[in-house]
This record gives structure tokens, sequence and C-alpha cells, in this order.
């Protein structure tokens, strides 16, 4: 509301007060940005409307024909689409790092994988499936040793597990604004090392109020990849989600989060005929849990649950035909649960009371 009545105009274009909050604005949330995630600088900092967004612009800027790109077992469709789309036009090859059947990957089959041509590894630093949390800065570090460029898809993890670029050895960081970062939906971005950005193409043109003169995009960060005007208002939203963050602290959100989903994992478990995918510890998951109750479908499930109980849960095939073929869920997918910002221990254990009566009744 202040962003809306205050500084409504448009960032980097007009010469007017308003023009140049609305620039300062997005500036602050840059800065945000950059800190939370131990980027370069605020200028590496890209804002764009989503993480698929974001994960296009890297995958479609970086690779090259001929190139062979590594993704995990479990990605969201947002990373399997396009590298699977580049695939099919024949231009890059793509192979896939083996996990078990709760999701978990051994980093050191990364190695048996890279070949000279591999140019990026794109992961998912934990399933939106079933929680299952990659282990990034050993794959990183073995991806980068051969010369591979790493981007990670932080959708899932984001503001509750805490990230830094350098030590976690990630070239591209998406992320999205809407999750655990507490911010509006149609927010998103990635923060890109110098190195990087350099040999990255950007995927759209035009629309930035920078260079005016010249027919080409800019080549200087942020502007080469961001094309039109910018979501001010939903990245002023963003900056307050990361402000209650870091006043909150990262790692107080992962312990509370990691109690709770204790919490559920082990009321669920003790429910008859509930099938719990995913680790079981809480050191390895996030707070995504992903079920099945034999014999109850789980769109029926999640009906009930919604209809009668007022708990909303997702069922069925969550983007990720990989992870659910890893998981061994196909067709019929899971019914899920997530544990988030404001969820309480009163909710956890409505939650599960609601279950037990749902699957003493139906049947
Ligand atoms: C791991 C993962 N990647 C990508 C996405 C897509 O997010 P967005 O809708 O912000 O692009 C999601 C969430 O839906 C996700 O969980």
């Amino acid at each position: 509301m202040e962003v809306m009545r205050q500084c409504n105009a448009n960032p980097g274009r007009g010469g007017y007060k308003m023009s140049l909050e609305a620039g300062r604005r997005l500036l602050s949330v840059r800065q945000q940005v950059s800190d939370l995630f131990g980027g370069p600088s605020v200028d590496h900092v890209v804002f764009c409307q989503n993480v698929t967004m974001a994960l296009n612009m890297a995958i479609h800027g970086l690779v090259r024909k001929g190139d062979h790109v590594l993704i995990s077992s479990m990605e969201h469709n947002a990373v399997y689409r396009p590298v699977t789309h580049l695939a099919e036009q024949g231009l890059i090859t793509v192979s896939v790092i083996p996990a078990d059947n709760r999701g978990v990957t051994d980093p050191q089959d990364i190695r048996k994988l890279i070949r000279p041509q591999t140019r990026l590894m794109v992961v998912s630093h934990a399933s939106n499936v079933c929680g299952t949390i990659f282990p990034l800065r050993e794959a990183a570090a073995i991806a980068r040793e051969q010369g591979v460029t790493v981007v990670v898809d932080t959708a899932q993890t984001a503001g509750v597990l805490p990230l830094d670029m350098e030590t976690d050895g990630i070239d591209v960081l998406a992320f999205t604004g809407h999750k655990h970062l507490l911010g509006p939906t149609g927010t998103g971005g990635f923060v890109i090392n110098d190195q990087t950005a350099q040999r990255m193409r950007p995927l759209l043109q035009g629309g930035t109020g920078s260079v005016s003169h010249l027919a080409t995009q800019p080549e200087f960060l942020p502007d080469k990849f961001e094309c039109g005007t910018m979501n001010t208002v939903g990245l002023a939203g963003l900056g307050a989600g990361i402000q209650y963050l870091n006043e909150t602290g990262v790692d107080n959100e992962r312990r509370r989060e990691q109690r709770l989903t204790q919490r559920l994992l082990e009321g669920l478990a003790d429910l008859p005929r509930l099938i719990l995918y995913g680790p079981r510890s809480v050191e390895h998951r996030t707070g995504t849990i992903a079920f099945n109750v034999e014999g109850i479908d789980n769109g029926e499930l999640c009906y009930v649950l919604d209809e009668a109980f007022s708990i909303m849960g997702r069922p069925g095939l969550h983007c990720s035909p990989l992870g659910h073929q890893t998981l061994g869920t196909l067709p019929e997918g899971t019914m899920r649960f997530s544990v988030g910002t404001t969820t309480t221990d009163e909710e956890v254990d409505y939650v599960l009371a609601s279950m037990q009566e749902i699957v003493e009744t139906m049947d």
C-alpha cells in the first residue's frame, strides 16, 4: 500500500521524485536479496516474475549446441521441461543424476556422469514432492572441479535453509518470492556471479530505460537480463518478507520447521495404512511431506480434508514426473502437506486428529 501510494511510478525511467524513489526501493530489495544469498553485489541480482522464468533464462542463456546437461532425479518441470525442449531440438543431451526411492542422491555418482561436453548442472536444492534435500555443496564442488556451471533452483529452500553462493558453490541461484521468502506471487529472479553473467546470453531483449541510443541489449548487470517494467510493488513486498525473515533468523526458521515436521511425520507414521515417502530424518528433509493412505484416493482425501476440516493439502502429481518416478508414485501421485512459516503445534495436532478420523471412517 505504501509503495502504491508513495512511489507507484516506473523505476529507472522518469527523472522525477516518485520514479527515483521507486528505483531506490528496488535497489534496497536487491541489496536484501544479495545479502541473504551471499551474492557478489547488488547489480548481480536480476528480478523477474518467478523461479520458472529465472531457470529458463539461465538454461537457455547458458547452453550451446552440443552441450551436455546434468539434472537431479527430483527436478520440478521448471527445469525438466526446458532441458527436454532443448534436447528434443537436438541442441543438448541430458543425464539424470540417480537417487534412491527416497530421492536421496550420492554426490559421488556425479563423477561418472561428467563428460568433456558437460556444461551445466541444474538441480533443485530440495524436492517439492517429498522434501528430500539435495547434497548441494558436495555435488557443486565435484561439478565445478570439472568446469561445470552450477545452477540451483532454491524454490523449496530459500528462507528456510541457509544459502551462500560462495560456500555452496553456486553460479546461478534462482529463487521465487512467494514461498519461504514470504513475498507476493509474481516475484522472483536469480543471483549470478560475474564470470557466468558474462557468458550468459539474455533470453529476452528490450524494454529497458538504459543506454537508449543502442539497438542492442546493455552488457552491464542487471540491465542485461531485466526487460521491461519491474514489479516494484511486488518486489517491495518481497523486501518486507525478507526483512521479517532477517528479524526471525533463517536458522530459527529451520529449527522451528524441523520440530513441527518431526511432530507431523511421527503422527502420520502412526496412522494405519499410511505410506510416507522421502527421508524420515528431519536433517535430510524440509517440511514438505508426501504420503498416501492405502485404499483412499488422494484426490478424494484432499476434498474431504478441505470440505470437512478446512485443511489445505495438495493431491496427485506435483509438477515433477521425475520425482514421482523416483519415489515410485506414478501415476496416482501423492497427497502432500507442508509446514509453513505460520504453522503452529496446535495446527499439526489438529491435522493429525483429523487424519485419524478420516482414516478410521473412509475406506
Ligand atoms: C522446486 C520448484 N521449482 C520450481 C517451482 C515453480 O515455482 P514458480 O511458480 O515460482 O516459478 C516450484 C513451485 O511450484 C518448486 O517447488
